[in-house]
């Protein structure tokens, strides 16, 4: 597979978006707790969640019933952005939540002009506030994740260390070419990154080798492994640093965190 992605970034706000359309990856999970952990940090971080599922909106505490301006608004009834902002537990942290009606938006999207640039204009105002703005994007490769990766400066691909984990990954990777090329010059690869590890198994192991041996220096160094509490904390409407800051689930994402924050440092200077 011929790649022509680098990892170089000239400013430190950045809009990163996480993708794979393939279900069941650690997509949401990624993103809720990066974004927590970013904010940890003490960047300033909104999360944007573009999957009708509206996980990561609930999984960070927002009352998805009673939200009243969404995603959605925002993208079919031109609301304003600012009033789809909600704050957090997490200091430092805002989501945009998404809506079950965003399961329709890509037809009602299909009669607007510049259809795919909708996320990228509704963001710009937003984008001098915040030091990251991570996308949260849904298991397709539609017109909403075409806007997610058109409004990006980089994605992160999430591949779960199990069977099959490359599968559709070429797909992915050509639908990010094609957008680079058509819509979004800018769009570059921030990385893939392995998850679910588990060490103790062999195939874990395998997955890993091949998938560094094959991506190489474009995969993460941190790994997020398997960790039951991240699978727990959201139904506590927390990222894991705040439903327990010292399991493995909240260390690793911390780690992503800084590994983001580092590689970002180093290409400014
Ligand atoms: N590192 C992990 N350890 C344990 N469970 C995880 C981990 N990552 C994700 N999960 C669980 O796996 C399921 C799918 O993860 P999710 O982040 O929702 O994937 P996606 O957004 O790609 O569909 C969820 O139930 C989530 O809690
Ligand atoms: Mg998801």
């Amino acid at each position: 597979m011929q790649l022509n992605f680098t990892r170089t970034h000239i400013r430190m706000n950045r809009i990163i978006a996480l993708a794979n359309q393939k279900g069941g990856v650690g997509k949401t999970t990624t993103s809720m707790n990066l974004a927590a952990s970013l904010a940890t940090l003490e960047k300033r971080v909104l999360l944007i969640d573009a999957d009708p599922q509206a996980n990561a909106s609930s999984g960070l505490g927002i009352d998805v019933k009673s939200v009243e301006t969404s995603i959605y608004d925002c993208l079919i009834g031109g609301a304003d952005i600012r009033d789809a902002v909600y704050e957090s537990d997490v200091p430092g942290l805002d989501v945009v939540p998404s809506h079950i009606d965003l399961v329709g938006a890509e037809i009602e999207m299909l009669n607007l002009p510049r259809r795919e640039r909708v996320m990228a204009e509704l963001l710009k105002p937003l984008a001098a506030d915040y030091d990251f703005i991570l996308i949260d994007c849904s298991p397709s490769l539609g017109l909403i994740t075409v806007n997610a990766l058109t409004a990006a400066d980089s994605v992160i691909i999430p591949v779960q260390c199990e069977y099959f984990a490359l599968e559709g990954i070429s797909k992915l990777l050509n639908t990010i070419k094609i957008i680079k090329q058509k819509l979004n010059p800018r769009l570059e690869i921030e990385g893939f990154l392995l998850t679910m590890y588990d060490s103790r198994l062999r195939l874990a192991n395998q997955i890993k080798d091949e998938v560094r041996r094959h991506f190489q220096e474009l995969v993460f160094k941190t790994v997020i492994s398997r960790n039951v509490k991240l699978s727990e904390a959201p139904s506590h409407g927390l990222p894991a640093i705040l439903y327990d800051a010292d399991s493995a689930g909240a260390r690793n994402h911390l780690a992503l965190a800084q590994e983001i924050i580092n590689k970002g440092a180093r290409a400014e200077s």
